[in-house]
């Protein structure tokens, strides 16, 4: 038995392994645990000679060759399969012991561990983890929250370690105490599924409004990962829509079943917004748009009931240049959105985020790295108390400068009937934000008079009221 691991993990699926993996290619002693043991067993036939990985059958055995104070790390799927985890893994710690959660979970089941782990001493880090299979081996992007001490003394090298790395800077920094790094990887996984709605919407408009065939669409994206757009999710665009289905002879991407999962990260940061009244339109409409995917067979029966406009308008303009600012802009709008989220956030939670650095860790490792999150690291570090992204310099010249055709998208979108939630919804939050008078003073105006909600007025201090079944007047309450 090894008693001087460094690291110990438990959970070798594929994420779980490809992590423990990267950390001993490190040189860094890993126990390695799985609850099925023939999983460990297997792990270590395979992967064993890579580096200083050693096997444990019973959690016991697991905890006890870690080296003290012990770092353990669980990588098993977030909800009841985490806690039944760490409910079996904290009787066996000591004081000062620190337990890392690397999967997808909700902050505050993150927050609840967080505290239960603290009555036993026990540190309980809660860490984002973004990148997929190939991150976790080669290098992710690192999210980590939780008690800041036992992290400097006992993960930081580790994880700075096996992190991606851009221009020399490690993508994993300390992110905040609690749920903070779980949190910030909600938000990631939220903009995820903007950029991938955008990107659909992209799509979508060049074959049905423009009419190009799939490999010219492929062509595209290829060309625009070499502008401002430049980024995994657009690099991996061209080669899914480049694949020919080996079966049919077909592009797979009209194979695959139009019905978009998910897994609930999305879902969480729409549904947290809400919470926080922060306007998330971008990443709350690309979850529903997923949501209205999923509804193939009621979808399929409107289809020969619900009219729009004919097909024979549409086509015979090359939109695709348009297309590529709208998509930038609808991107900046989506960004602006997020990193407005995690700065409510912070404040409500007393996190402390740094926004600058979060750009800083998506720059490399994670699913939506891209060129564009320099921009957004450079934005906080000229202004670091930024109101809200937009209005830094460069992206308010970028969405000045690519606004027509941003409308023009839109308007040719609602026209040829192609739904563009994404895009719409962006443009849509962008001219609302730009306002400084908007309609909701009649809005005001009606809550006051069905329901005596009152009002404030725009001239005047106080909090007033119009007699609406009565003689008129105003009174200030
Ligand atoms: C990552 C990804 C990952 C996520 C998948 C699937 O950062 O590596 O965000 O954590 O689980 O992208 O998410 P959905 O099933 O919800 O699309």
């Amino acid at each position: 038995m090894n008693s001087d691991s460094h690291f110990g993990l438990t959970g070798l699926a594929t994420m779980g392994a490809n992590l423990a993996r990267n950390v001993a290619h490190h040189g860094i002693p890993v126990a390695v645990h799985n609850r099925t043991t023939s999983r460990t067993q297997r792990f270590i036939d395979e992967h064993g000679a890579e580096g200083p990985l050693t096997g444990y059958e019973s959690v016991e055995e697991w905890v006890g060759s870690l080296g003290r104070p012990r770092v353990l790390m669980s990588m098993v799927q977030a909800g009841p399969a985490t806690d039944a985890v760490v409910d079996e893994i904290v009787p066996h710690l000591d004081a000062g012991d620190v337990l890392i959660d690397g999967g997808n979970a909700n902050f505050r089941d993150t927050q609840r561990r967080h505290a239960a782990a603290a009555e036993h001493g026990v540190h309980f880090l809660g860490v984002g983890v973004s990148g997929g299979e190939e991150g976790a081996l080669n290098g992710p992007s690192i999210m980590p929250g939780g008690d800041r001490k036992p992290y400097d003394q006992s993960v930081k090298p580790i994880f700075e370690a096996i992190a991606a790395n851009v221009d020399g800077t490690p993508c994993c920094t300390y992110v905040g105490p609690d749920g903070a790094g779980h949190y910030v990887k909600m938000v990631h996984n939220g903009i995820e599924y903007a950029d991938m709605q955008l990107i659909a919407e992209s799509y979508d408009l060049l074959r049905n409004g423009v009419g190009l065939d799939v490999p010219d669409i492929a062509a595209r994206f290829e060309s625009w990962n070499e502008s401002e757009l430049e980024s995994f999710l657009i690099e991996i665009s061209a080669r899914v829509l480049a694949k020919v289905d080996e079966a049919t002879g077909k592009p797979l991407v009209d194979v695959i079943l139009d019905a978009a999962e998910q897994k609930g990260t999305g879902r969480w940061t729409a549904q947290n917004a809400l919470e926080l009244g922060v306007p998330l339109t971008g990443i709350t409409e690309a979850v529903f748009a997923r949501t209205l995917s999923a509804l193939k067979a009621q979808r399929e029966a409107a289809a020969g009931r619900l009219a729009g406009p004919p097909a024979s308008g549409r086509g015979g303009e090359d939109l695709a240049e348009d297309l590529e600012h709208a998509l930038y802009a609808s991107k900046i709008v989506s960004y602006a959105q997020g990193f407005a989220q995690m700065a409510a956030a912070s404040e409500a939670e007393g996190w402390n985020i740094d926004l600058g650095s979060m750009a800083t860790i998506w720059r490399g490792g994670c699913i939506i790295r891209a060129r564009f999150l320099d921009r957004i690291r450079e934005a906080y570090d000229n202004e670091p108390k930024l109101g809200n992204l937009m209005l830094a310099e460069f992206f308010a010249t970028a969405l000045e400068e690519a606004q027509e055709p941003w409308r023009r998208i839109v308007a040719r979108a609602a026209e040829w009937g192609i739904p563009t939630p994404a895009f719409s919804s962006s443009l849509a939050y962008y001219d609302g934000y730009r306002r400084a008078r908007g309609p909701a003073s009649l809005i005001q105006g009606l809550r006051d008079l069905f329901g005596a909600h009152t009002y404030q007025r725009a001239d005047r201090e106080g909090t007033f009221h119009t007699q609406w079944g009565g003689d008129g007047r105003e009174v200030e309450v």
